[in-house]
């Protein structure tokens, strides 16, 4: 949030300034879950650590997370924990949908083999999963599709595949492509829970729907069967 090398990454100073200063700005006493974002090639990661298990130890955060690194940045950090004594990351935060499954050649298995929970963002590949999106038409008004160009870059024609499999597979269960998205993530195993990014209440009603859908494991298949998961993602 603030510029120099005081203002950004994941020294002790910052993490512990900023906790102070997020526990200022929700008026709580604690966190339940801090999750540092990405990797910090300036900072050691025994120094992170190291002041993540202070927040621990001294009560400001319960749990600790991480997000989108390379398995081996991840596994070093699980086993620096381990060898000294610190908290464990219990949950990872990774890009996973039907259209960005790169992690499942990267993060997914190791979150598997060491327990980790994992919290996927941009669910819905920031909506391109909805369906919302045509091949051949304009983004609607008001979508994030007119103002980012993050959810052009989904316009891949094995993307487009997947949606197909997608929009069919919500027909057959009275639901939507959106619905059905999510339910793809919640088959898998190593999935604990979404983070999804409604802009309504609606949207957020419609997500929900997605608890209600069961894909059998053909149909999980189906929409898998497009893509092959390759680490970096294309
Ligand atoms: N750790 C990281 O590096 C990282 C990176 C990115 C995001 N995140 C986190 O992940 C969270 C979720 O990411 P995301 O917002 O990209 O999630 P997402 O669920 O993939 O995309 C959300 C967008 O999809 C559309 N949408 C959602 N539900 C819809 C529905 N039922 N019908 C029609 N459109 C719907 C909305 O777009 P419209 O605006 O078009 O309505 C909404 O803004 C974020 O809040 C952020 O905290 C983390």
């Amino acid at each position: 949030m603030h510029d120099g090398p005081n203002g950004a990454g994941l020294s002790r100073k910052h993490i512990l300034d900023q906790v102070e200063a997020s526990l200022d700005r929700l008026g709580t006493d604690y966190i339940d879950l801090y999750q540092i974002h990405r990797w910090d090639d300036d900072t050691p990661i025994e120094e992170t650590l190291a002041a993540l298990d202070h927040l621990v130890e001294t009560g400001r955060v319960r749990y600790i997370g991480a997000s989108t690194m390379s398995a081996y940045q991840f596994t070093k950090a699980l086993y620096t924990s381990d060898i000294e004594d610190y908290s464990r990351f219990t949950c990872m935060q990774p890009e996973y949908s039907a259209v960005a499954r790169h992690e499942e050649a990267n993060l997914l298995p190791v979150c598997e083999g060491e327990d980790v929970g994992v919290i996927p963002w941009s669910p819905l590949s920031g909506g391109f999963l909805t369906g919302k999106y045509e091949r051949d038409a304009d983004a609607p008004a008001g979508s994030r599709g007119e103002v980012s160009e993050h959810v052009e870059q989904k316009f891949t024609d094995a993307n487009w595949a997947v949606l197909d499999e997608i929009r069919a597979i919500a027909d057959d269960h009275d639901a939507t492509a959106a619905q059905v998205s999510l339910a793809w993530l919640l088959a898998q195993d190593v999935v604990t829970a979404p983070i999804i990014g409604p802009k309504s209440s609606e949207q957020l009603q419609e997500n929900l729907g997605a608890l209600d859908v069961d894909l059998t494991s053909e149909e999980v298949e189906r929409i898998a069967a497009p893509k092959t998961p390759q680490y970096p993602a294309e």
